[in-house]
């Protein structure tokens, strides 16, 4: 009887063990990582809705739209494994429904491992000439879009997960004029440093030439 309860034990030890695991995360320079361009998105979009992180809700005291109030909460400059923000991304696979990819993932904690900084290595690397939905398009929607446009709880009833979503909101116009902010549009993202100039461009030549899936 005691040998069952002993073996009960080990296998259920074996089992914590188990699922403490790490994944193995894939590599990022730290000198490739600019928190405004790279970072921030990443919280706008996962983080920052309406009903989680955002200003108005501000759940468990986390506002995670700009870089004073995601230092000021979770982050310790250097230490990851310290860093509360971390620590709710790796233990508690934060967010809910959608975690993060493994990418994403290894650029906060390279991140927070470099210091955390703020306003370097920030040179753009868009090329406005360069305008395909797999090569311009597809990334900026899912660095800075699909954490709230997805289903369960896709935001406005827009889904941007899939080629479709996006075409729909290119052809009815409301693509461009949200991330522009035109009047009448609720700006997008709607918080973070927003598309720069040269994102929106490459958007408005995708619609231009037919929103294709090119
Ligand atoms: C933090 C969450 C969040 C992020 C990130 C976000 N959105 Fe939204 N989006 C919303 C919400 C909430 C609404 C519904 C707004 C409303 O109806 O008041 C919305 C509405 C929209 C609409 C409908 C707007 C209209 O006025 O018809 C479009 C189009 C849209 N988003 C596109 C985007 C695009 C493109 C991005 C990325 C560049 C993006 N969104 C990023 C939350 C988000």
């Amino acid at each position: 009887m005691k040998l069952v309860y002993f073996g009960a034990v080990i296998a259920a030890a074996g089992l914590l063990l188990g699922s403490c695991q790490h994944e193995v995360l894939p590599k990022v320079n730290a000198s490739d990582i600019c928190f405004e361009r790279d970072v921030l998105p990443i919280f706008v979009s996962n983080c920052a809705m309406s009903g989680c992180h955002d200003a108005g809700t501000a759940a468990e005291d986390y506002i995670l739209t700009n870089y004073a109030t995601i230092m000021a909460e979770g982050i310790k400059p250097g230490r990851p494994e310290n860093s509360k923000i971390w620590e709710e991304i790796e233990e508690n696979e934060m967010p809910p429904n959608h975690p993060l990819t493994a990418e994403q993932k290894s650029i906060i904690k390279t991140w927070i491992a470099a210091g955390a900084p703020n306003g370097v290595n920030c040179t753009s690397n868009c090329d406005s000439s360069k305008f395909t939905y797999s090569e311009a398009v597809s990334p900026i929607i899912t660095k800075n879009c699909v954490g709230c446009h997805q289903y369960p709880s896709a935001s406005g009833s827009v889904d941007l997960s899939s080629y479709q979503g996006v075409r729909d909101i290119a052809k009815s116009g409301a693509f461009v004029h949200s991330v522009q902010g035109t009047i009448g549009y609720k700006k997008m993202p709607p918080s973070g440093a927003g598309l720069s100039e040269c994102e929106i461009n490459q958007i408005k030549k995708w619609v231009a030439n037919g929103a294709q899936q090119n």
